[in-house]
């Protein structure tokens, strides 16, 4: 049974109209025990073809003022609708697509409410609800298979129910499989506002939580391994090194360590062999000089650097000596008899990773200018960006190679952290997870890793002009590296931004699944519009004006778009949001 509410008027390309009838026009109505709605806009209408229905959304309303019916004297309109077919039913299944329209005088009916089930949560059989049909108020399933096998987007302006979405998606979920999960998938959510330290998406028992702090005293520490630390691509993301100059030095000093790793006292006899290549040059730099005493200061050696502050450069015969006249020569006998005794006593004992790399640079660079490879104006800024950038980085990172504890889902906060090791944080840990996971990758994959990234404009911004060009390309180039190669090896992305116009546009562009909350600022509209095929225009037209919570829900897992209102997550389950309560905080303490 259905209730008939008009017929085809016309068909234009894929625009239908239909003349409604009038009484049909109420909100909701009932008929042998089902639900319906009346004929209004983004509602559905069902077009009988043969044994086919057409399903169409209706898309606008109005009027027809020229046709004027006088029927007993009264005056009447033509109500019309304008209508977009998106899929028809054939044996009780729904099909996607226009495959059929309409034709002028057929019937169109009311769709009941569990065709709109049947058409949103199509081949869908699990339970997989994070919210409603805005407008229907129908809880949909989402078909969970396609979703979490691609990347998805959440976008939306500041409170517009981001972080409540994306913790909804993730704790139903963990609700749904976590027990199927350990060991093949893995969730590595990157916090930058600690909204996710508590109670989130699952219990503590199945997560690990590290609290990253450079501002303040220590607390938790990100472990990177040895290789993974002493590797040219990590030092250059770390201290912003420049392709042309400095990242071949950063290559030199990497590869110079490897080579004598496995030999006993392999740092002190690179000392000891860069001093006296210093004080026995054939035509020493006076910038060794300088060098050598931040390297005695490094290594906390005293009496080396006692001596060395009685060490002068002349400037005429390019040479280094002792006052008055001792002059240090190619022979090697005045650094004989003053620096080796000092340069053989170095104890290097309690040297950490990070004291290690500060000293390397100084010795490498040392050499470097020796051999003439390099002027010392273009290497000295690296030197000085790497002691700057270690003192907050060795707070947040240990390098150790002990096999961390593997748990389903890692929450990484970054809230307390300085705003650069915010933004080179993440790259570090995306780089760790995704480069063992790709090498250990099997094809077709087995395992999957979900790297979830709120507040995503912080990293993925394109334009922040306080950035070194060639440093924001090590950045960008390696998540453009997984959005576009990590669905091969099962690496998927999920980010969530209020500016999806910061960024990246190859970024946005690769996104498959969009979760898109109310957005006004036109740059934000325009990008959406232009980058997400899958949207139709009167979703599109909603966005700006939806309530907190509701969002467009599209893309390659969707066969239609569709409104959703997600569910609020349980109390203790919510994002802890940053919102300032200030009744609370000026409340009348009586
Ligand atoms: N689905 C929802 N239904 C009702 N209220 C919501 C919903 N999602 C979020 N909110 C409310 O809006 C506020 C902001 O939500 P939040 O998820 O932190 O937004 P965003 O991450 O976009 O800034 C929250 O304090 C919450 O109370
Ligand atoms: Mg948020």
């Amino acid at each position: 049974m259905t209730i008939k509410v008009g017929e085809v008027i016309s068909v234009s390309g894929i625009k239908v109209t239909l003349r409604i009838d009038e009484d049909s026009s109420r909100e909701t109505m009932f008929f042998n025990g089902e639900k319906y709605k009346g004929v209004s806009i983004r509602e559905f209408l069902s077009i009988q073809r043969g044994f086919r229905n057409i399903v169409c959304i209706v898309e606008g309303e109005y009027l027809d003022e020229s046709r004027v019916d006088t029927v007993d004297g009264k005056v009447s309109y033509i109500r019309k609708v304008d209508a977009r077919p998106i899929g028809y039913f054939e044996n009780n299944k729904f099909f996607e697509g226009i495959k059929f329209l309409p034709m002028i005088k057929d019937p169109a009916a009311l769709l009941p409410e569990g065709d709109i089930v049947a058409i949103f949560s199509r081949g869908v059989q699990s339970d997989f609800v994070i919210g409603k049909m805005l407008k229907e108020d129908i809880p949909i399933s989402l078909p969970w298979h396609k979703l979490f096998n691609s990347h998805m987007g959440i976008f939306g302006n500041t409170g517009s129910g981001k972080s409540n979405t994306l913790t909804k998606i993730f704790t139903v979920l963990f609700e749904k499989k976590s027990a199927v999960m350990v060991g093949k998938s893995k969730f590595i959510f990157l916090d930058f506002n600690g909204e996710y330290t508590g109670n989130q998406f699952v219990d503590a028992a199945q997560k690990t939580i590290m609290n990253l702090v450079s501002l303040n005293d220590p607390v938790d520490q990100f472990p990177l391994s040895d290789s993974e630390f002493w590797d040219a691509d990590t030092f250059s993301i770390l201290f912003q090194a420049t392709p042309n100059t400095q990242k071949p030095f950063l290559s030199r000093l990497v590869t110079g360590r490897r080579r004598f790793l496995d030999r006993p006292n392999s740092l002190h006899n690179y000392v000891k062999s860069i001093f006296r290549k210093i004080f026995s040059a054939a035509s020493p730099k006076a910038e060794t000089l300088e060098l050598a005493l931040r390297i005695a200061a490094l290594i906390g050696s005293q009496p080396l650097a006692a001596l060395l502050s009685t060490v002068n450069y002349n400037r005429q015969t390019a040479s280094f000596f002792i006052a008055p006249r001792s002059y240090f020569g190619a022979d090697g006998a005045t650094y004989d008899e003053h620096l080796l005794p000092l340069v053989n006593a170095i104890d290097l004992g309690q040297l950490d990773s990070f004291d290690e790399l500060i000293l390397r640079a100084h010795l490498q660079l040392c050499r470097d200018l020796i051999a003439g490879y390099v002027q010392f104006e273009y290497i000295q800024p690296l030197l000085k960006r790497i002691e700057a950038s270690l003192t907050n980085l060795r707070k947040v990172l240990t390098v150790e190679n002990a096999p961390a504890e593997e748990r389903l889902l890692t929450v990484i906060s970054m809230r307390r952290c300085h705003s650069d090791v915010k933004k080179i944080l993440p790259l570090l840990i995306a780089k760790h997870f995704y480069n063992a996971h790709k090498r250990d990758a099997e094809n077709p994959p087995t395992r999957t890793i979900h790297l979830v990234i709120d507040e995503a404009h912080n990293i993925l911004s394109q334009q922040s002009a306080r950035e070194h060009e060639s440093w924001r390309d090590y950045r960008l180039d390696l998540f453009e590296e997984i959005i576009k190669e990590g669905r091969k090896f099962g690496v998927f992305l999920t980010v969530s931004s209020q500016r999806p116009a910061d960024i990246s546009p190859t970024v946005i562009s690769q996104l498959h699944n969009f979760f898109i909350h109310r957005l006004v600022n036109d740059r934000d509209l325009f990008l959406i519009n232009n980058t997400i095929s899958t949207l139709d225009n009167v979703s599109k037209g909603m966005i700006p004006t939806l309530g907190r919570g509701a969002c467009v829900v599209t893309g390659t897992a969707f066969d239609i778009p569709m409104v959703l209102q997600i569910n609020m997550l349980e109390r203790e389950r919510q994002p802890d949001s940053e919102d300032v309560d200030l009744q609370r905080i000026w409340a009348n303490d009586q």
